[in-house]
């Protein structure tokens, strides 16, 4: 469904070559730009960077990965996003214990207090169709308010890197943008193409899918807007729902008017005019971009296919190795690439296959259907909070080692040290390869269970949690019945095929 009236369009940036990138407003000035030094104080003494005088953290030159590459991206030193985020910035606040943020003055994720030093009780994330009518308007609502508020900390380069201080020297090119496109506009800027000059853009590049880094990458993109959220609405227990899209039907159960958006009975290929997300615009960063956009807002719509199936999702969830080489949309036997959907949910590499999350991006067709545009949609969150469910699930089964995640000669941005693109401060793959309880998050669901569907663990009353234990125990037995009969598929076969990974549009 294309989620967007099409003349809801606004450009962000003018001129040609429009590779800009995002950093926070104390470090969009002519000095910042002219030192890379991105070390902004705490309160008014001038000389608290990185709230040095308080032990909070200290400037320091950035740490880039060193590692060879591989995948398809042969060029060097052409690209804006090599060396994370040294072509912008090479010094930034490094923060000491728990303390987090681009000038130290936040805790990690899972912290709290003023010293960053307490635990913070993990916000749950719900299925959305389990949330009262009014959590449901109060996470609507906040999605609103964020399109609609301009972000507090980061601004948006308008211009190449080259000309960040404009044609004088003197006025550094940014625009403030507001907290839900900052959202839109990093994965943008993740899946852009390489700009060899106009006209020439090098397509096989992406930061945040094709490779191991989609697991990593998402789940911090999702944090950053859930922290935004919460800050937004004054509620630290504020929680992304997730929306559980295994339901192998043909239609999307959450494309309502009450949550996302029914279809135009007019112009099916439009969002209906009674959901508040058709008054949403779109934001996209170049005139390709806008133009393949039109195209896409026109054409007819082709796909005829079904969601997945919770028996795709317990496929995946039985495949023990994280990824394997070459670490790309032709891997075989990984878990990261059956759960994007560039393999069979068991793992076995079929050029043909597009199943699980990339499955339910192109069921929802229109925005959401393309990657670079796709965050615009806002059923990008809840699909993607699923997505990270499932990788939860698969980290407590089998509580991987960080080298499990390749540290060399996956595609560039996907090893495990390189900084992701294009958060700031800088922050490696390695850092959000934990469990999420680490991070300050949980699920309310229990995917092993034996069903169809899975099985929300009920909290809060009494009465809930002697259900909630009864539930346990029977999925338990369940579990241990299927364990007995079929075993978990350890490894899958391993076979290389030689077949072309064809670049999609
Ligand atoms: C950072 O960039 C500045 C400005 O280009 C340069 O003078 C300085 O040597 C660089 N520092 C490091 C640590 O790379
Ligand atoms: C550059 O400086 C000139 C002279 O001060 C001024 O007229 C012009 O508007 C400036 N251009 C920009 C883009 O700031
Ligand atoms: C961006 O927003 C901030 C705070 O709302 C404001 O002070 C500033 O003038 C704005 N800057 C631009 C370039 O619009
Ligand atoms: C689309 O789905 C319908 C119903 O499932 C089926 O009859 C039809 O053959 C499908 N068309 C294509 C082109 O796959
Ligand atoms: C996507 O388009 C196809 C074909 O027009 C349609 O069958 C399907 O229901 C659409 N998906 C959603 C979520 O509307
Ligand atoms: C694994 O990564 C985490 C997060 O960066 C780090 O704290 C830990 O020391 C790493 N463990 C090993 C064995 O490298
Ligand atoms: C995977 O795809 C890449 C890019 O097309 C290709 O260079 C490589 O040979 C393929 N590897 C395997 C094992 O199929």
């Amino acid at each position: 469904m294309i989620k967007f009236i099409c003349l809801g369009f606004f450009f962000l940036l003018v001129g040609t070559d429009l590779a800009g990138a995002q950093f926070p407003r104390a470090c969009c000035t002519v000095e910042g730009i002219q030192t890379k030094q991105c070390c902004p104080a705490i309160g008014s003494d001038p000389g608290n960077i990185c709230g040095s005088l308080t032990g909070r953290g200290s400037c320091v030159p950035v740490r880039v990965d060193t590692k060879p590459w591989g995948g398809p991206y042969s060029l060097r030193n052409v690209d804006d996003r090599e060396r994370w985020p040294t072509k912008f910035f090479n010094q930034t606040c490094r923060c000491n214990g728990n303390f987090a943020g681009f000038d130290c003055g936040r805790c990690k994720f899972g912290w709290t207090g003023p010293n960053c030093d307490q635990r913070k009780a993990p916000v749950v994330r719900r299925d959305i169709h389990t949330l009262s009518p009014a959590a449901l308007l109060d996470f609507l609502d906040i999605l609103d308010l964020a399109k609609n508020t301009v972000h507090p900390d980061y601004m948006i380069a308008t211009q190449h890197w080259l000309g960040l201080l404009g044609p004088n020297g003197t006025e550094p090119q940014f625009n403030n943008i507001s907290i839900y496109d900052f959202f839109v506009w990093q994965h943008y800027y993740s899946v852009r193409d390489t700009l060899l000059g106009p006209g020439r853009p090098f397509k096989a590049i992406d930061f945040s899918h094709k490779g191991p880094a989609f697991i990593t990458w998402h789940r911090y993109h999702l944090l950053g807007l859930e922290r935004d959220l919460q800050r937004l609405s004054g509620n630290e227990n504020f929680a992304i729902p997730y929306w559980n899209f295994a339901t192998g039907r043909n239609e999307c159960d959450v494309c309502r008017d009450d949550m996302f958006g029914a279809r135009d009975p007019a112009n099916p290929s439009l969002i209906s005019r009674q959901s508040r997300f058709s008054r949403w615009g779109i934001v996209c960063n170049s005139l390709d971009d806008y133009n393949r956009l039109v195209t896409l807002c026109n054409a007819m719509e082709t796909s005829n296919s079904s969601l997945p199936t919770m028996s795709d999702v317990r496929s995946c969830l039985g495949i023990r190795d994280f990824d394997s080489p070459p670490y790309f949309t032709n891997s075989s036997a990984s878990f990261r690439n059956a759960l994007e959907g560039y393999e069979k949910p068991d793992g076995e590499l079929d050029e043909t296959v597009t199943n699980l999350h990339n499955l339910v991006h192109s069921m929802l067709n229109g925005t959401s259907a393309l990657s670079h545009s796709a965050a615009n949609d806002p059923i990008f969150v809840v699909l993607h909070a699923f997505t990270d469910a499932i990788f939860d699930e698969w980290m407590r089964r089998f509580v991987p080692s960080n080298s499990t995640f390749p540290d060399e000669m996956a595609p560039i941005g996907h090893n495990r040290d390189y900084n992701m693109v294009p958060f700031f401060p800088p922050i490696t793959n390695e850092e959000i390869y934990v469990t999420s309880e680490q991070l300050g998050y949980s699920y309310a669901i229990v995917l092993e269970a034996d069903s169809g569907s899975p099985v929300i663990v009920l909290g809060s009353t009494l009465g809930g949690v002697f259900i909630g234990l009864l539930v346990l125990l029977l999925i338990l037995v369940l579990y241990m019945r299927q364990r007995r009969n079929t075993g978990f598929e350890p490894l899958i076969k391993a076979d290389f095929t030689n077949r072309k990974y064809t670049e999609e549009a």
